[in-house]
């Protein structure tokens, strides 16, 4: 029997990564305050994503999951969020038309503040001050005022994950992303690269199925699918008092749903099953990712997915498997045969970023080939063990940033202190996730061809 669960039992369960507030009263006065703002996202909105996802561990669809690895209060600003969305919507147009199947588009944004870190202090000379533990919990600067914890920086991220959410709805629904706007995604930069070339040539056969469609009568004005497209929001799940306070009952159902934000996962660092990230995802109804690295082993990976999704539930858990290029062929098998032999109904979905950052001239990068290749061996693997590879979970950004090395437009080493502008992990520039989308696409025709042919033969 489990226990009873409430939005605060996790507060007795031991805890990692937690930030030292000096103030006490000052944290529970805003955690106070947060609990009576508005949800920023509905319990609705959460179960369709849920029911979207059930499709994909069925083999019916794709996950699409990327963003920044941590937002950021200082770039806050329309243009940096139309050019994610840009970027995002490419991506998702690409990948759709590779699986010929549904692409479920969740972005790491609206809510993606706090970060684990691995060390809790930063050393720059002979001076160590408390790590950076991302904007919504102290500050980024190398000085001992900004790395104090401050609860005000809650309120500051709510409130910009509204305005960011607005937008984002807005886009989503409001006519920026019909399918006619198919060229105008097309960022600046990336127009005279040769994935803007290959991204050209495709939005010109949807433009010609589109004249086409509308021939015969089917027009985004009369069809909201063309029109429209629905898009989720996700991040990771670290700062419980946070999350505590945004958890809602939804007076349709009676469950508890946390309402900042549609999906919401659990770190590689705060997966411990007896410990307080997972005690607070398990009583919260939304879709939960739960990152999985080298340390996963199969038999804590069934005993997380018993308290995660007792019910068996298609769609409930995304498992976000981040294990770097050398080692996906070494953990991978063993965690879908376990998965596979109990009958669990999961998404499987790729991080190609986590297990594959290194430091070179002192920036922390990741060589896009070594992204391309655990993406590569991924669905190598699935498709040898008869699973489905079921998503990627990426760190992107619209902008054109020099922060992963490699791809069709290199950046070299040599390249990275040109445009290096991330607040945590390095992220792929939208060449690149472009360049990453045609790769994926690619592997799902060829997936999709041999099953084809095995049905035939
Ligand atoms: C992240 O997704 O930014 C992250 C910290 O991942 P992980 O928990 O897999 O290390
Ligand atoms: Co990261």
């Amino acid at each position: 029997m489990a226990e009873t669960w409430t939005p605060s039992t996790w507060r007795q369960k031991p805890i990692q990564q937690v930030p030292d507030y000096p103030d006490a009263d000052a944290l529970k006065a805003t955690e106070a305050q947060l609990s009576t703002f508005p949800p920023l996202v509905f319990a609705g909105e959460a179960r369709r994503l849920k029911k979207s996802l059930a499709n994909v561990a069925e083999g019916n669809g794709f996950l699409l999951q990327g963003g920044d690895c941590a937002e950021s209060f200082l770039e806050h600003g329309a243009d940096n969020i139309r050019d994610f969305f840009r970027a995002f919507l490419q991506m998702a147009v690409v990948l759709t038309f590779g699986a010929q199947q549904p692409v479920v588009k969740v972005g790491r944004i609206a809510g993606q503040f706090a970060k684990p870190r691995s060390s809790n202090f930063e050393k720059q000379g002979d001076i160590e001050l408390p790590s950076y533990r991302g904007d919504i919990i102290n500050g980024i600067e190398f000085t001992p005022e900004a790395r104090i914890p401050a609860p005000e920086r809650q309120l500051k991220a709510y409130r910009q994950s509204a305005a960011t959410l607005n937008l984002l709805r807005a886009f989503a629904m409001g006519g920026y992303a019909n399918l006619e706007n198919v060229h105008q995604w097309m960022l600046g930069f990336v127009k005279d690269s040769p994935q803007g070339e290959r991204y050209k040539k495709l939005a010109d056969r949807i433009s010609e199925t589109m004249d086409f469609m509308k021939a015969v009568g089917i027009t985004s004005e009369n069809n909201p699918a063309l029109r429209e497209t629905d898009f989720f929001t996700s991040h990771e799940a670290l700062l419980l008092g946070y999350e505590e306070a945004l958890t809602r009952v939804d007076s349709t159902s009676g469950d508890w749903y946390a309402t900042s934000g549609h999906m919401i996962w659990i770190g590689d660092r705060t997966r411990q099953p007896d410990h307080a990230h997972v005690e607070f995802c398990r009583g919260i109804k939304n879709p939960i990712g739960l990152k999985c690295g080298p340390s996963m082993t199969a038999d804590g990976l069934l005993q997380l997915i018993d308290i995660l999704n007792p019910t068996n539930e298609a769609g409930r858990l995304t498992l976000i498997c981040r294990f770097g290029y050398d080692k996906v062929a070494e953990h991978l098998p063993r965690l879908i045969r376990a998965v596979e032999r109990e009958g669990r109904k999961v998404v499987w979905s790729c991080d190609p970023m986590h297990g594959n950052t290194i430091t070179l001239n002192n920036y922390k990068t990741r060589p896009f080939d070594r992204v391309l290749s655990e993406v590569e061996s991924f669905f190598q693997i699935h498709r040898s063990e008869g699973s489905h590879p079921g998503g990627i979970h990426i760190e992107m950004t619209g902008k054109d940033v020099t922060e992963c090395t490699g791809g069709a437009r290199a950046v070299s080493a040599g390249d990275l202190q040109d445009r290096y502008h991330t607040h945590c992990d390095p992220r792929l520039n939208a060449d690149q996730a472009l360049e990453l989308a045609f790769l994926l696409a690619e592997r799902m025709k060829s997936g999709r061809e041999e099953k084809r042919l095995a049905v035939n033969a």
